[in-house]
């Protein structure tokens, strides 16, 4: 870590503005509701040198009142896009309920991975649904050291390559390990582990190689801008380790506007510091490598919690020796802007050099195995955008996306059944289905509720 010149000198000041900074922390959850129904017994746990107990945040009870108030105001669902009504058909649900999983189509057959069941409970088998016949079977185990969660994944149309990712469940840490799946026969083989573990890296096989980059570090939550490829053929390495590779991009005007009041100072003070963690979807259509989307931030271990529990209001006691200035971005955070969710999207082209191209219709994250090419056109399905500026709320987002690649054109070209994260997608004659993910609380609250197994289909209709 680099560490700003002058640190000394802060560290009085510092203690004191630790001191500030909590008492402000403090009020500041009192404003903050939960948004995330994972944290919410995280985010009200507190160090135990403090003992004021606060009230529990994202009680159901007391919300129609509360949002009642607000509603006259701005509505909880002030971000949902007018979008055609779509006519949506259940299917079979996937054998268990998954949240941040894994999903590769193959032919008629989507290959479902790992995931969270709830928070304490990861799967570690793959289930496979059969477009043919709209059957759920073929259960088979995945390796006992591949990550659960927050997978980088990729297939070249029968050798699926599964990068790092986070394993085990709550917020524990990454694993460079990394596997490969022959998808003919169902087995596995072990993979050169990437030079560093990596959590929830985007993935994609471009010319031959297979890229891995952006992510976050082992600690969940600073980003890895780093991006490295290996030549692959058939499963197989055709190198003895991993290329460094042309960064991700990052900065841009969606990144800084939210970063002016806070962190663009810090930047300039303290060069390792940054608010971030990429969760993106990365494509690659007609030899073009897209960066779409994702966000900034994310829940973190507990320091010291054997379980690795979640928890983001920790933060401060990992950062109290640090700068002042990281103090001041930390009461940023806690202020609700710990999340920031991106809709840039950027294409990586034959110059190797990062071109910005038309924003999403709005900013959406979780979105990593959502997305299907059809027809030249990148096709989204849910995901998160900003947190409700009022109630500090996650927003899911209930919309299909479409950017043409021809026109290079967003469309909202659907309403989903309801708003949903982390949806695991896959297309088969005419049909866009969906599975899993974590879906809204109602129509009218926008915030995540359930973890889902059902899988829903509709008749796709592209804008030309
Ligand atoms: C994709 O293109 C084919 C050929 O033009 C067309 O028949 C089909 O309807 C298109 N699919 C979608 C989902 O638009």
């Amino acid at each position: 870590m680099v560490k700003p010149a002058g640190k000394q000198s802060y560290g009085r000041l510092v203690f004191a503005s630790f001191l500030a900074l909590l008492a402000l922390g403090l009020v500041a959850d009192f404003l903050w509701a939960s948004s995330h129904r994972f944290s919410s017994s995280a985010m009200i746990s507190l160090p135990s040198s403090v003992t004021t107990k606060l009230p529990p945040s994202s009680n159901e009870k007391d919300s129609p009142k509360k949002d009642n108030a607000r509603e006259r105001k701005l509505s909880a669902t002030f971000q949902d896009l007018p979008a055609p009504q779509l006519h949506w058909e259940k299917m079979a649900p996937s054998p268990v309920p998954r949240l941040d999983g894994a999903a590769i189509q193959i032919r008629n057959f989507l290959y479902v991975f790992a995931g969270y069941g709830n928070i304490n409970l990861v799967h570690s088998h793959v289930d496979v649904y059969n477009f043919l016949d709209n059957t759920w079977g073929g259960r088979f185990d995945m390796p006992k050291e591949m990550a659960h969660s927050h997978l980088g994944m990729v297939t070249d149309g029968r050798y699926i390559y599964i990068v790092t990712g986070q394993y085990g469940p709550q917020c524990r840490g990454p694993t460079a390990k990394t596997f490969v799946l022959d998808t003919d026969t169902n087995t596995w083989s072990d993979f050169i582990p990437l030079p560093v573990p990596r959590y929830a890296p985007a993935t994609q096989l471009w010319r031959g190689r297979l890229h891995v980059m952006g992510g976050s570090k082992e600690n969940r939550h600073t980003p890895g801008l780093e991006h490295w490829s290996i030549a692959v053929k058939d499963g197989k390495t055709l190198e003895k380790e991993w290329r460094s590779e042309i960064p991700i991009p990052r900065g841009g005007p969606h990144r800084f506007v939210f970063f002016v009041d806070s962190c663009i100072i810090l930047n300039f003070l303290s060069e390792d510091w940054l608010c971030s963690c990429e969760c993106r979807a990365c494509v690659v259509v007609d030899d073009k490598l897209f960066v779409l989307g994702g966000q900034e931030g994310d829940f973190m271990a507990k320091p010291g919690s054997p379980i690795f529990k979640c928890s983001r209001r920790l933060e401060v006691l990992l950062l109290f020796y640090e700068t002042f200035c990281v103090c001041v971005c930390v009461l940023t955070l806690y202020l609700g802007w710990f999340k920031v969710v991106f809709s840039d999207v950027y294409m990586l082209d034959e110059e190797m050099k990062w071109k910005v191209m038309p924003s999403m219709p709005k900013p959406d994250s979780h979105i990593e195995f959502a997305w299907k090419v059809v027809n030249n056109s990148i096709v989204i399905v849910g995901g998160t955008t900003e947190k409700h500026p009022e109630t500090k709320k996650m927003v899911l987002v209930g919309e299909i996306f479409q950017f043409n690649l021809n026109t290079m054109k967003w469309y909202v070209i659907g309403k989903l059944p309801y708003r949903v994260k982390t949806t695991l997608v896959g297309y088969w004659d005419g049909q866009l289905y969906f599975t899993s993910g974590q879906r809204d609380k109602g129509p009218d609250d926008p915030g995540p509720r359930k973890v889902i197994a059902e899988m829903w289909r509709t008749k796709l209709i592209l804008n030309p």
